[in-house]
């Protein structure tokens, strides 16, 4: 083999011409080649525990993959404005440095697979104007930044980061990728996709989420076929098995699309496990209305003590929980007050104005339940006043009935 490289190297230098200075500029046990006026610099299984830094910065193309590199950064590919092609695959890349590839802005592929990446850092990926494939697959990817792909939305095709670690993916920016044709994210622990993410992305014709976490699908133009077929996207394949699919209302617009050449499975509820989502009737995709099952009825609180409401609601699918204050308006989250998702209202420090009758809402894709708290607030014995013994007692009455 290494002969037969020799060889095809003496005759590609006897045949173009070359001087023995070009090969000298060649890294030790790496092939360069230069054919058709482009230099290849081919040093893919070499032992190399670094990018070799007298890498002809000329070169169009440069393989170092199946080799031992930790790292890369530095001047790793400083002045290779003209490469092309850079294949990183199957080494042991932990770290990426910010603007190691600033320079690269001719690169159109860069493979980083079978590396052991574990973030993307906002300028990880920077200078990469014109990338159009990214293969960072098999890697240990648990974050990645909104950022990273800030400087090729516009030109990538083909993104794969499959068989990563990653709970969530930056929808803000994949949504933006105009051009792109093929998302690969399946083998990840993905359980949420953004409502409306592919809606723009017309040239799509691949998308694989096989895989995930995924409970739930958002409807979208992409799947209800709402998006004419363009020239690019005549054939979209979609892949959503081996996710644990809630078979529930909210997926009924996807059991109503006519396809069924797909494996996906339902999870749950119970009665639906394990079977073929394409098999089971429109009718048994239900929801069940909120149903308030617990609620605080009537809290006295001194004035400037924490007051707690508490609203606890079952529903399919689980429902969410607003409170709405005397005032008729949504209680949000404030440096004095924290409505959470649980139910939990927590006025922190309250103040004669908070009195008065909440309404807790719950509300899911079947319908809505409500409920009324009445909040007494028992004010404080104004300076000088003569009842403060009578408001104190009243503290020893503050209670609260679940
Ligand atoms: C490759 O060969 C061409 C002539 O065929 C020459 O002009 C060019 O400088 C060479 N490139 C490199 C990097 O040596
Ligand atoms: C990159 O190019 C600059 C300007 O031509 C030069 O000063 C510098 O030494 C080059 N660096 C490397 C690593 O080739
Ligand atoms: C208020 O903040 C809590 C956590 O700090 C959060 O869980 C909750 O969703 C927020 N509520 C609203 C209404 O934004
Ligand atoms: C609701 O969540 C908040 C914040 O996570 C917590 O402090 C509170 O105890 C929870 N309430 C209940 C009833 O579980």
């Amino acid at each position: 083999k290494h002969l037969f490289f020799l060889l095809l190297l003496l005759s590609t230098l006897s045949l173009s011409g070359e001087t023995w200075g070009m090969v000298s500029a060649c890294p030790i046990h790496c092939v360069c080649r230069n054919l058709s006026e482009a230099l290849s610099t081919l040093c893919a299984d070499k032992g190399l525990l670094f990018v070799p830094q007298n890498v002809d910065r000329r070169t169009v193309e440069l393989r170092l993959a199946d080799n031992f590199i930790t790292e890369v950064g530095g001047i790793d590919f400083v002045n290779m404005s003209g490469l092309v092609d850079l294949t990183l695959s199957r080494n042991t890349i932990h770290l990426i440095r910010p603007m190691t590839f600033g320079d690269l802005e001719s690169l159109r592929s860069l493979h980083l697979d079978g590396n052991r990446l574990t973030i993307l850092g906002p300028r990880d990926l920077t200078g990469l104007v014109n990338l159009q494939h990214l293969i960072i697959n098999n890697n240990q990817l648990v974050k990645v930044s909104v950022q990273a792909f800030d400087d090729f939305l516009l030109t990538l095709e083909d993104l794969d980061m499959s068989y990563n670690n990653l709970r969530r993916v930056p929808w803000e920016s994949i949504q933006n990728m105009a051009s792109l044709h093929t998302l690969n994210l399946d083998h990840n622990l993905i359980d949420h996709i953004a409502e409306g993410v592919f809606g723009e992305l017309y040239k799509l014709a691949r998308l694989d989420m096989t895989s995930n976490r995924l409970r739930t699908l958002p409807p979208d133009p992409l799947f209800t076929g709402a998006i004419s077929p363009t020239p690019y996207n005549t054939i979209i394949s979609l892949n959503f098995g081996g996710n644990p699919l809630h078979c529930n209302c909210e997926l009924l617009w996807l059991r109503r699309l006519i396809r069924g050449d797909d494996m996906e499975t339902c999870a749950t509820p119970p009665h639906l496990a394990a079977r073929y989502f394409w098999s089971i009737p429109e009718e048994e995709f239900t929801c069940e209305p909120p149903l308030i099952t617990r609620h605080t009825h009537k809290l006295w609180v001194l004035e400037g003590q924490r007051a707690t409401l508490k609203c606890r609601a079952i529903g399919d699918p689980e429902p969410v929980i607003h409170w709405v204050s005397p005032d008729d308006r949504i209680v949000a989250n404030s440096s004095r007050t924290s409505s959470f998702s649980n139910g939990t209202l927590d006025i922190l420090v309250t103040v004669a104005r908070d009195d008065g009758a909440y309404t807790c809402i719950a509300i899911n894709a079947a319908g809505e339940a409500t409920a009324t708290v009445d909040l007494k607030i028992i004010p404080l014995p104004h300076r000088g006043g003569g009842d403060s013994i009578g408001s104190a007692a009243m503290v020893f009455l503050s209670a609260q009935i679940m």
